[in-house]
């Protein structure tokens, strides 16, 4: 079987695999942000992206999309004319995005230059908060964060504190904070309901071993936790210079 995420990293390609089993497609690497329990992952995934555009400058503002991930935010936007450059480290999401407008290098490498707003849907969190606001001083007067965070000791997420910490040091004012914990703690749950039921299917088709199916399950179960216990939070943070 030919899966053009099976090289994905690890575990985007388990999720890639489950999500593409249980909904037909992916559209989105992110969280979905769910307002009632039966509505499906796609149209709270939907929710996260529309809360985002909303943010953004008319069209046909000069935007930056930092981790693209699979192309569907850039190429709405871009369809709503928007010029919208996608940034990725990641080739094999480049091959299967497949646009001409979606450049194959890290945020932290990119040559400085000028955007009306950067958007970092869930890529924030790879990226250590100084170069980010450093760079993206560089380049924007206007940011926007949708990302998980440790809000306090014992998580291994950014620091929440550190983050807006170094957008401050960076002359970024936070402008708006809206606290999605709630919304997106449910995607946690929809992997751990599938994870073991997948298990045959990952690692015939994707070569996981069983031992990483076990680790994603009691990982799972840990994560949910520390998001029950308010040791983890999602966000959508918007700064300004
Ligand atoms: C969880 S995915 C989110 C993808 C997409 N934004 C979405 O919402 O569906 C994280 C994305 O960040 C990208 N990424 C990871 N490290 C990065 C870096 N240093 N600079 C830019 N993008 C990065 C990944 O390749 C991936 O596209």
């Amino acid at each position: 079987m030919s899966l053009p995420y099976r090289e994905f990293y690890y575990p985007l390609n388990v999720f890639m695999h489950i999500l593409t089993h249980e909904e037909g497609r992916v559209l989105y690497l992110h969280y979905g942000l769910f307002t009632q329990p039966d509505e499906s992952i796609e149209s709270a995934q939907e929710r996260s992206t529309e809360l985002l555009t909303q943010r953004l400058p008319p069209p046909p503002a000069k935007i930056l999309d930092v981790g693209a991930g699979l192309g569907t935010t850039l190429s709405r936007l871009s369809a709503r004319g928007y010029d919208i450059l996608g940034i990725t480290p990641d080739e094999k999401q480049i091959a299967m995005i497949g646009r001409p407008d979606v450049q194959c290098i890290r945020f932290e490498d990119l040559p400085p230059q000028p955007f009306e707003a950067i958007y970092f849907q869930e890529s924030s969190q790879y990226i250590p908060p100084d170069p980010l606001f450093s760079q993206a001083r560089a380049m924007t007067n206007h940011v926007i964060v949708l990302d998980e965070f440790s809000l306090r000791a014992g998580g291994t997420l950014h620091s929440f504190d550190a983050f807006l910490d170094a957008a401050q040091r960076h002359d970024f004012r936070l402008t708006e904070e809206v606290d999605l914990s709630r919304q997106a703690a449910p995607t946690i749950d929809y992997f751990n309901t599938r994870l073991e039921r997948y298990r045959e299917p990952l690692t015939r088709d994707l070569g996981i071993t069983n031992e990483q199916v076990d680790d994603l399950i009691e990982s799972g179960i840990r994560y949910r936790d520390l998001y029950r216990d308010g040791t983890y939070g999602y966000r959508l943070l918007q700064f300004n210079l």
